[in-house]
């Protein structure tokens, strides 16, 4: 990994706020045939200890990479730049020998593949007693009995059967459920979920997702969510940071995401998901068009081309995050002041055929936008 680290100075020595991890500023690049893939773009945020934040954007957004880069499992030709603090430690720039120890030790991955993580080779029982020898000095009776407290609490049944299985013997979702019994055996502070429950189908998820709870109830430990699916989070996070072509485009508080988005995007997203206060007759409302290429992107707002509301100025500057309800809550759009008013069926067609950003919403904005909406990184 090489790692360049202009911002260490400029977020400060020491943990700022306290924050279990605090990433600033990371940008990470890829060489392409066709140019640099800009996958992540100037991702902030702090996470703090104990704390959930879910993170929701569509595939290639740039949320894995992201979290690759701050667990440095990217491969060498990432060049990554800006900072990721845990506990004030800066892990930028850390030997492979550092990282494999804060790796696991501190901070624990789940993958969407549970066989990423465990080996088939080796019975659940002893890959688990192993885990919490670890990190505990306790005798290997003491730590098969922890073994099946662990089994216990993520839920699966019949524990003292099972702890003497092989991973092919359990179904997906049991075997997700193990490697979170793994990563509580490790005591970690920190938990990245990546997509931990998009293999499975709905109950099985849910399941998932109560074990992901206790993980977190069980180590206090600040916990990553890393979904396309803003329904996974809702009863998952404390705050939700939405990525688009490769950055934040909104953050804030679950609630203030859910009941007062902000960004197109994220109307888009949520007026996508069923509710049971939707109206029978009400038709979902997908975002139409695709997510922008990270290679050569245009200038102006990446979501432009599929929003209904893009104006000339969304064409010319992308738009930076800023405060839009309260410090905690920001968002980057030129019209943020606009979504107070209108719901995702109001501003996405249920028309396939409609062409955003084609309407008379073109003309009508001229004079709305916030010209100190200027992202610094126009691209
Ligand atoms: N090793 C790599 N080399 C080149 N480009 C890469 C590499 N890894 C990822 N990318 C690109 O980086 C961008 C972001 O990818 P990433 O995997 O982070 O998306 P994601 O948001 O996690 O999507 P998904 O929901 O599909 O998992 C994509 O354009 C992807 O093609
Ligand atoms: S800045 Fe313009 S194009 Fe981008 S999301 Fe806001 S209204 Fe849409
Ligand atoms: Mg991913």
């Amino acid at each position: 990994m090489s790692a360049e680290n202009p911002y260490a100075e400029a977020v400060g020595a020491a943990d700022p706020g306290g924050a279990a991890l605090s990433v600033r500023d990371l940008t990470v690049t890829f060489p392409g045939d066709d140019g640099q893939v800009r996958a992540v773009r100037g991702v902030s945020y702090d996470l703090n200890p104990g704390e959930v934040l879910g993170i929701v954007g569509e595939s290639g957004s740039g949320k894995s990479v992201a979290s690759m880069a701050v667990m440095g499992l990217l491969p060498k030709t990432a060049r990554i730049t800006g900072s990721v603090r845990f506990r004030g430690r800066e892990l930028l720039g850390l030997s492979e020998k550092e990282m494999t120890s804060v790796r696991g030790n501190k901070i624990a991955m789940i993958f969407q593949d549970p066989m990423t993580s465990l080996n088939p080779v080796y019975k659940v029982g002893w890959q688990l007693s192993e885990a919490v020898l670890a990190h505990h000095s306790v005798s290997k009776e003491a730590a098969r009995k922890r073994a099946l407290e662990l089994l216990e609490i993520v839920g699966i049944p019949s524990p003292d059967k099972r702890i003497d299985q092989y991973p092919h013997e359990f179904s997906g979702g049991m075997r997700q459920r193990v490697v979170i019994a793994i990563a509580m055996a490790n005591d970690p502070d920190v938990i990245i979920a990546d997509e931990p429950t998009t293999a499975l189908d709905v109950t099985v998820q849910a399941q998932v997702l109560e074990a992901l709870r206790a993980a977190q109830r069980e180590t206090g430990a600040a916990m990553v969510l890393i979904t396309h699916d803003l329904g996974v989070v809702a009863g998952q996070a404390d705050r939700v940071l939405v990525m688009y072509a490769g950055k934040p485009v909104e953050i804030g508080p679950i609630d203030g995401i859910y009941y007062q988005p902000r960004m197109p995007y994220t109307v888009g997203l949520l007026g996508s998901l069923p509710r049971l206060d939707q109206r029978t007759q009400d038709k979902l409302t997908p975002i139409p068009g695709t997510p922008p290429s990270v290679v050569n992107l245009p200038p102006g707002c990446p979501f432009a081309p599929r929003c209904p509301l893009r104006t000339d100025i969304c064409l010319r500057v992308e738009p930076a995050l800023l405060p839009v309800l309260g410090a905690e809550h920001q968002a980057a759009c030129h019209h943020s002041d606009q979504l107070a008013h209108e719901s995702a069926m109001e501003i996405f067609s249920t028309d396939p055929n409609a062409d955003p950003g084609q309407g008379p919403r073109d003309q009508n904005h001229e004079q709305g936008p916030d010209q100190n909406r200027q992202s610094g990184a126009a691209q």
